[in-house]
């Protein structure tokens, strides 16, 4: 089980060496950190398994305001979340673009959390397997079922609203996933202490990529903790 906390653009330097102090991970489950850049550093050095939330697909060059893998790796970070629907939908990244993110990061010897989901729109208009397939294809198409990819399935309704997908509809679209491609899925979406035990035992969800619960050490630690009591 693997449980990511996507700090999104909270937390600087010395609210993330803060929670490092606090934060003491349980045992028996893989616990990843994605803070903002500028605390990637505080992170690596509090001793936290971290990833960026986003990397670019070139080692260096004329790309303002981008990060690249390798600098990354100089941090002593470990791995990226690429594709976030917060990138897709706020700053037009494109299946293209996030195929090309996960390869390089996966040749700089990154690991990957590549995020796909559909909209409310598209899930209502019945086309949830068809956004998820295309999704999907094209970063399996570029890196195959590399040991490093882990997908995340984050339903863009279910982000940051309160509103969770069931464990049903999560477990159908997770095995749906596992058929196009054999790596773990996580789940994302309002991931909370509370729906954090239905969510992970289902049988294709193999953890959490969590949001706003990461941010606090308390509400972090119980989700932690559901993952490593489910899996023991
Ligand atoms: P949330 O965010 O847990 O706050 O819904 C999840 C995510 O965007 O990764």
């Amino acid at each position: 089980m693997l449980i990511a906390g996507n700090w999104k653009m909270f937390k600087g330097p010395s609210e993330t060496r803060a929670f490092a102090d606090a934060f003491d991970s349980p045992e028996g489950v893989d616990v990843v950190i994605c803070p903002a850049y500028v605390s990637l550093a505080a992170a690596v050095e509090g001793g936290l398994t971290t990833y960026a939330q986003n990397v670019h697909w070139a080692p260096e060059g004329a790309f303002t305001g981008e990060i690249s893998a390798p600098m990354l790796r100089e941090l002593g970070v470990q791995g990226a979340i690429v594709g976030h629907s917060e990138r897709r939908q706020l700053f037009g990244e494109t299946d293209e673009g996030v195929a090309r993110r996960a390869k390089a990061a996966l040749e700089a010897g990154l690991g990957v959390i590549a995020c796909v989901g559909e909209s409310e729109e598209e899930r209502e208009a019945g086309q949830t397997e068809l956004i998820i397939r295309l999704q999907v294809e094209s970063i399996r198409d570029a890196v195959g079922a590399h040991e490093r990819l882990v997908i995340a399935y984050e339903p863009v309704w279910a982000i940051g609203t309160g509103k969770t997908a069931t464990s049903d509809q999560a477990q159908e679209v997770h095995a749906f996933i596992k058929g196009l491609v054999d790596v773990p899925v996580l789940y994302g979406g309002s991931v909370k202490p509370e729906n954090a035990d239905e969510l992970l035992s289902q049988t294709d969800v193999d953890g959490a990529l969590v949001g706003g619960a990461s941010l606090e050490v308390e509400s972090f630690t119980a989700i932690c903790r559901s993952a490593a009591r489910i899996r023991s």
